[in-house]
């Protein structure tokens, strides 16, 4: 072990536990031989009962990145923490010094873990094009993040998924596949898939393995397994699912059928972000890349867009299970 190293921790703090990600990287440190400890952490105090089923050994704790004091709570004792923040729905820079806050008053130095969606090679806010960097959304907030955890002085690490979720299929999608039996993805772009179950694992990983700190402030750029386009996944789910999926590259039809649930779930101009964020992917295509981070990390091929497609049929037309592949 190099000089620099931090031992493997004794204490895990994981947030959004009850989330996408957070919930899979739970299961692997519960999961995992180690002999660690895991506390995991909700800001919502209706989602407590639910954690205490689903991890009976662990701690869980009420902890709101906005709420110093419970910060302060929920890292004392802890030597490395896994953080996820929702998108647009929080002030991520305060989020994060509240968080560096709490970490240096543990004592501890933990290693923080934080989930971004970084395009690899853009480094800093000023890198980002005007819309993206003008509005309160997920590729501003990357940034945020990552220039006050990087400014902390405390041990960190970045899963940077350059990759859209595989569960995207069955959210920011689905309306459009199921009405009309479109898949509604303006900007025809190369892009990857990851499963969250795979990413929650990975962070597992590099929360429960010795830290060395010449490696603060590490990007671990994954991806899914292929580069595929849109139009390619829309061949897949109509291959997969055995219903004729067409894809369509329309921006104004892909608002129509989002807008009212996108801007009420995350905030006014919501859905026109995500037009430019989309737009903004064909532009930085040639930044695009695949890599075998994910691999690495997980020491097992990750699961592929096909087979998670296979696995989720009846959640997209409950009719189709019957249908042959
Ligand atoms: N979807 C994609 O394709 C994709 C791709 C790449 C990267 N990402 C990134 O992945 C991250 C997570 O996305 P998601 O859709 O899974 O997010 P999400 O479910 O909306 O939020 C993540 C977690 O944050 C916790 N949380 C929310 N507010 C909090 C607060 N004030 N204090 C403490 N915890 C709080 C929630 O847990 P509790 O309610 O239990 O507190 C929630 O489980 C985002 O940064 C997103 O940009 C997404």
């Amino acid at each position: 072990m190099s000089a620099n190293a931090r031992p493997a921790p004794h204490r895990v703090l994981v947030f959004g536990a009850s989330g996408h990600v957070g919930a899979f990287a739970a299961d692997a440190i519960a999961g995992s031989n180690r002999n660690v400890a895991l506390r995991v952490a909700t800001s919502s105090v209706d989602k407590a009962g639910e954690l205490k089923a689903r991890y009976p050994s662990a701690e869980i704790v009420q902890a709101d990145y906005m709420d110093l004091q419970s910060l302060v709570a929920a890292f004392d004792g802890v030597d490395a923490a896994f953080l996820i923040t929702p998108d647009f729905r929080i002030d991520e820079q305060r989020a994060m010094i509240n968080v560096c806050a709490a970490a240096h008053a543990a004592g501890t130095q933990p290693h923080l873990v934080k989930l971004t969606g970084v395009t690899i090679g853009i480094n800093n806010a000023n890198e980002l094009r005007p819309s993206l960097r003008e509005y309160p959304g997920p590729a501003l907030q990357y940034q945020q993040a990552r220039a006050v955890l990087n400014a902390s002085g405390l041990p960190v690490s970045f899963l940077n998924s350059f990759a859209y979720f595989m569960d995207d299929l069955l959210t920011v999608w689905l309306l459009p596949l199921l009405n009309r039996r479109v898949l509604s993805a303006p900007f025809d772009r190369s892009t990857t898939f990851v499963d969250t179950r795979d990413l929650g694992e990975a962070a597992a990983r590099l929360l429960l393995e010795p830290h060395d700190r010449e490696h603060d402030g590490y990007m671990h750029h994954v991806t899914g397994t292929e580069r595929i386009r849109f139009s390619e996944v829309a061949t897949m789910l109509t291959e997969v699912l055995g219903v004729e999926i067409t894809y369509e590259d329309d921006p104004q039809a892909f608002k129509d059928d989002v807008e009212e649930v996108v801007n009420m779930h995350f905030g006014p101009g919501a859905t026109d972000y995500f037009v430019e964020f989309c737009l903004n992917e064909q532009k930085e295509e040639p930044l695009f890349i695949v890599t075998d981070v994910l691999q690495h990390l997980l020491g097992r091929e990750p699961r592929t867009l096909r087979d998670w497609i296979e696995e989720h049929k009846s959640a997209f037309f409950p009719e189709s299970t019957a249908l042959p592949s």
